[in-house]
């Protein structure tokens, strides 16, 4: 059997998908994103599993698509690509998403990144959306995520130069949400992880959801929406058991109820 090209690793409650296709630079060809999209959907079903890491290795997250496949992909082809279904699949899942990045996250490899909740990098991380470089633009959500997090006139420069930037400038556009040392990257990552998983699964659930509600809404209909899943948080088990510990001085149980 071929090596996997996605491995699956647990680290308690949080899942670990590692990309695994170190010769073409985790290049996210079609089979990869199909044993990628697999695992985060399983573990979203897993009530076990409370968070979930996308890492890559030390030196790649990933190199984006799979240019040698794509490079004779006719138009016809482009259009009913099974891989495209993969972007809408990710960002369906309910379990908080953590990018691990160290070295380079570039085009498709920067969408992934993108796409998930959280980003830890490694000092040595790259980001970048070089597809103009190729003659395309980003096709996995980049310059709708880019333009959201760190705004347009810098999307606007990383799409249309395909200029790379390190840690340093991404932190400071709020692209990631932490920089380690290069030996701790995937450390880190999981460290985050582990607290997302010990909070009640069910509001962390609801806050992703209402969280991510800013990027689609305008203002009031965000609000309207956070207020639905407040009362939906309000209506758990839960919630009960965290104000019961608070007020008696313990620990809380959490038991997703
Ligand atoms: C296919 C790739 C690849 C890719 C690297 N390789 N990136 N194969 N698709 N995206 C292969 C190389 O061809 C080479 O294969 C091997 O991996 C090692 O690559 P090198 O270039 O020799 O490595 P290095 O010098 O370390 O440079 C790493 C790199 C560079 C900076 C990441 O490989 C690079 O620039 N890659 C392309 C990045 C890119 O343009 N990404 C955007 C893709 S388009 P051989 O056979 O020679 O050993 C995209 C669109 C998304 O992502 C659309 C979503 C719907």
């Amino acid at each position: 059997m071929a090596d996997a090209l996605v491995l699956a690793e647990r680290d308690g409650a949080v899942g670990i998908a590692r990309l695994n296709r170190p010769e073409a630079r985790n290049a996210l060809s079609a089979e990869l994103l199909a044993e990628l999209i697999a695992l985060v959907e399983a573990w979203d079903t897993d009530p076990d599993v409370r968070c979930i890491v996308i890492a890559g290795g030390d030196d790649y997250f990933a190199a984006g698509a799979d240019i040698k496949a794509m490079r004779d992909r006719s138009f016809q082809e482009a259009l009913a690509h099974p891989a495209l279904s993969f972007w809408a699949r990710m960002a369906a899942c309910r379990t908080p998403l953590v990018a691990a990045v160290s070295g380079y996250a570039l085009g498709g490899g920067c969408e992934l990144a993108l796409l998930c909740d959280m980003i830890v990098a490694s000092e040595t991380a790259e980001f970048g959306q070089p597809e103009i470089l190729l003659g395309i633009i980003p096709g996995g959500g980049g310059t709708q995520r880019l333009a959201r997090v760190i705004g347009k006139q810098r999307a606007m420069e990383l799409v249309l130069t395909g200029r790379r930037i390190g840690t340093v400038e991404a932190l400071a556009m709020g692209l990631v949400n932490q920089v380690a040392d290069r030996d701790e990257w995937l450390a880190k990552a999981l460290e985050l992880a582990q607290v997302v998983a010990r909070r009640p699964p069910l509001a962390v659930r609801l806050g992703k959801q209402a969280v991510l509600a800013a990027e689609e809404t305008a203002l009031s209909a965000g609000l309207d929406q956070e207020r639905r899943l407040y009362e939906l948080a309000m209506a758990t088990e839960d919630r009960v058991e965290g104000m019961s510990a608070f007020i008696e001085k313990r620990r809380p149980e959490f038991e997703g109820r």
